[in-house]
């Protein structure tokens, strides 16, 4: 098995229908295998991430995974809900580096909620830092206190080779793009965000001087992403900044449900490929979900994990037709079912 596919909860199945049926057009030797996870792998397994589906993921050269999360898991023990497994299989695969593209395609200059002239030919790349800093950090937790208020407490740690490593990848995709880093953080009241600056400081004087590196505070970062998004190249950040900026650069681009991304480990261990998307619990099964950020996600697979570069250029070229087309589901304001874009990307293949 080389693609495992998790589909997991609310629209995560229709979308990852669609990334499978052009995966099975455009590489039908490619062997592919399906698990439950998530919450529906919670309510049939017993737990979001089962031991064997990790071990499954662990060995497969890529996994692609629809989306997770509903309501009706809310009530579930937090250590099973199904943000919680995909968490445990972030942090087991080891993928601590989180490429989360936002491109707007010419076609939908105008779906955007910016002016077209702001986000025409935007091209940046997110690198967020997933395996670290506050959505693992210990001591985490709610406790009672003695006199009866109750106290929450996260805990922000990063040390200088995670921070290194995903810079690293940072500077390594701007040299093959636009040549510019921008490194954002909160080192004006954070602690890590001081170790932030002065890690990736270091490592572009050591070994990246030929690339721009800028550092901006990420509450800053936020308003130039809507102010003149087109600024930035590479954007790297933390873990919980990445999640924010990001739902806020896929914005940009005239849908969340046009996003891909890919979480990468270590050279040689398998990738996993997600649409940047949640679950959408309002529109599953109807058949009105973009599947445009699940195939995009395969493109990436294609090309980060499963050394097909030429098959990445051949659907994003494609998704690009569709609209060009002016294929659109109801997010982009069309009216095309799930099932009718991925028959139009297939077209277009
Ligand atoms: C994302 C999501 C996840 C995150 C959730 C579902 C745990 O928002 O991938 O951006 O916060 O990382
Ligand atoms: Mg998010």
């Amino acid at each position: 098995m080389t693609l495992l596919l998790l589909p997991g909860d609310g629209i995560g199945p229709e979308v990852t229908a669609e990334a499978r049926r052009v995966a099975e057009r455009i590489a039908p030797d490619l062997a592919i295998e399906t698990r439950l996870f998530g919450g529906a792998a919670y309510e049939a397994e017993g737990a979001p991430l089962a031991d064997e589906t990790l071990a499954v993921a662990k060995a497969a050269k890529a996994v692609l995974m629809g989306a997770v999360g509903g309501p009706q898991f809310a009530a579930a023990p937090r250590h099973l809900r199904p943000e919680a497994g995909l968490l445990a299989l972030r942090a087991g695969m080891g993928v601590f580096a989180n490429l989360r593209p936002a491109l707007c395609f010419p076609a939908l200059a105008r779906a955007s909620t910016l002016k077209p002239e702001v986000v025409e030919g935007l091209d940046l790349m997110i690198v967020r830092e997933l395996t670290g800093g506050v959505y693992f950090g210990q001591p985490r937790g709610v406790e009672t206190l003695p006199d009866g208020r109750r106290r929450g407490v996260d805990t922000q740690v990063y040390t200088t080779d995670e921070i290194e490593r995903v810079a690293r990848v940072a500077f390594e995709l701007a040299r093959g793009r636009r040549n510019k880093v921008t490194s954002a953080e909160k080192s004006n009241v954070m602690e890590t965000g001081l170790l932030w600056r002065e890690t990736v400081t270091a490592l572009h004087a050591r070994d990246y001087a030929d690339v721009a590196l800028e550092h901006i505070l990420a509450d800053n970062a936020a308003m130039q992403l809507v102010k003149a998004p087109r600024q930035f190249d590479v954007l790297l950040t933390d873990n919980l900044f990445g999640d924010l900026l990001s739902d806020e650069a896929a914005q940009l681009t005239g849908s969340l449900g046009m996003l891909p991304s890919a979480a990468l480990g270590a050279p040689g261990t398998p990738g996993l490929y997600e649409p940047i998307h949640g679950s959408a619990p309002d529109i599953a099964g109807l058949g009105l979900a973009n599947p445009l950020g699940a195939i995009l996600s395969l493109a990436m697979a294609f090309r980060w994990s499963l050394g097909r570069p030429d098959l990445a250029d051949r659907i994003e070229t494609a998704v690009g037709r569709a609209l060009d087309g002016g294929a659109r589901t109801r997010d982009l304001g069309g009216d095309l079912t799930t099932a009718e874009m991925g028959a139009a990307v297939l077209d277009a293949l």
